[in-house]
């Protein structure tokens, strides 16, 4: 068989260790060949691809992006500048021309979506989740999570030791899109004061009356772990708005990070770099069993797989009763 491989979406720790499980695993144990495509969906638009060997693969397993380039070209969205080109029927004729039995599509929540629809048109897919945000439904988690709490776990510890010597409150804005599983876990493994998720509504006087408490209880600093999708004024980033408005309200000096794309950058942790291996090599075995149109899965401990079209359009969001939260909660932690 000969099956293609592209990366897209945003970009983060994994994704080269997983087309270095799928890669290794068609070569060496099914005997396959393999087409990496470049730039996401762009990369079969303008048929920009290349042959992969074994020494393709050498030096993949702890580097950081993705080797094959990514983008967010959504190939079914209409747009004025290329009304006239059907480009999903040009990505289908582009995958026979270049001899393709399968596409495995390694991409967040928007290619997931972009395989269902090439799955219901008849083309080979399978996909594998990848995101730091976790909010890819139907897995437990998704490679890139781990290794971007890891980073903000880090930046929130390093804050500690300033906010301390300073007698400030800091205020660390992580991301996650619309979900607030990075704040959640990097949050309560950072030793957050007050957590604050899209998932769960804040009130401020909620905040400040928790950072006042602590005052009064002798803890002159307090962390503040703030996911970007939670609710603001729209005038500003989530950081910035939270610290305005605690040192309006309480009258403390504040400070923020915004953390940004440092937790998109730099090589897995073992857990990604594991993950990536085995989601890679059971998407290469999906393939190999003729089995298509599915999402490979961590569910428990195992890796299963999904059918495509009950993952599309859908999102893994935090919920209250999770552990973590209840845990938080009994523990002091403010979730506003
Ligand atoms: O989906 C990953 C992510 O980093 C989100 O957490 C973030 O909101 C978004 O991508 C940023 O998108 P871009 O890389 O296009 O700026």
């Amino acid at each position: 068989m000969r099956i293609g491989i592209l990366t897209a979406g945003g970009d983060c720790p994994g994704i080269n260790a997983t087309i270095r499980g799928v890669c290794k695993t068609a070569i060496n144990h099914y005997g396959m060949e393999v087409v990496g495509i470049h730039s996401g969906f762009q990369g079969l638009l303008d048929i920009d691809v290349e042959n992969f060997t074994d020494n393709s693969l050498s030096g993949l397993l702890n580097q950081g992006g993705t080797v094959l380039g990514t983008s967010r070209e959504k190939p079914f969205k209409k747009t004025i500048a290329t009304s006239d080109v059907n480009k999903p029927e040009l990505i289908k004729q582009n995958i026979k021309n270049l001899g393709l039995d399968c596409i495995v599509c390694i991409g967040g929540n928007g290619t997931q979506k972009t395989a269902a629809k090439f799955a219901a048109m008849g083309v080979n897919i399978v996909s594998v989740p990848k995101t730091i945000d976790n909010d890819i439904w139907g897995t437990d988690f998704s490679f890139g999570f781990d290794s971007a709490v890891s980073i903000a776990t880090d930046a929130i510890d390093r804050l500690h030791s300033t906010a301390s010597s300073h007698k400030r409150v800091m205020v660390i804005e992580v991301m996650g899109h619309k979900a607030g599983w990075i704040a959640l876990y990097s949050g309560m493994a950072g030793g957050g004061d007050v957590i604050l998720l899209p998932e769960i509504p804040y009130q401020m006087s909620a905040v400040s009356e928790t950072i006042m408490n602590r005052i009064k209880r002798g803890k002159s600093y307090s962390i503040v772990v703030v996911a970007e999708g939670i609710q603001t004024d729209g005038s500003r980033r989530a950081a910035e708005y939270i610290a305005q408005q605690i040192e309006t309200e309480t009258g403390l000096e504040t400070r923020e990070t915004v953390l940004g794309y440092i937790q998109r950058g730099g090589s897995p942790t073992p857990f990604d770099r594991n993950l990536s291996t085995r989601m890679g090599g059971h998407a290469t075995e999906l393939i190999a069993n003729g089995q298509f149109g599915r999402m490979i899965a961590l569910v428990g401990d195992d890796i299963t797989s999904i059918p495509l079209e009950e993952v599309a359009g859908k999102l893994n969001s935090v919920t209250e009763d999770h552990d973590l939260v209840v845990q938080g909660r009994r523990m002091g932690v403010c979730f506003g």
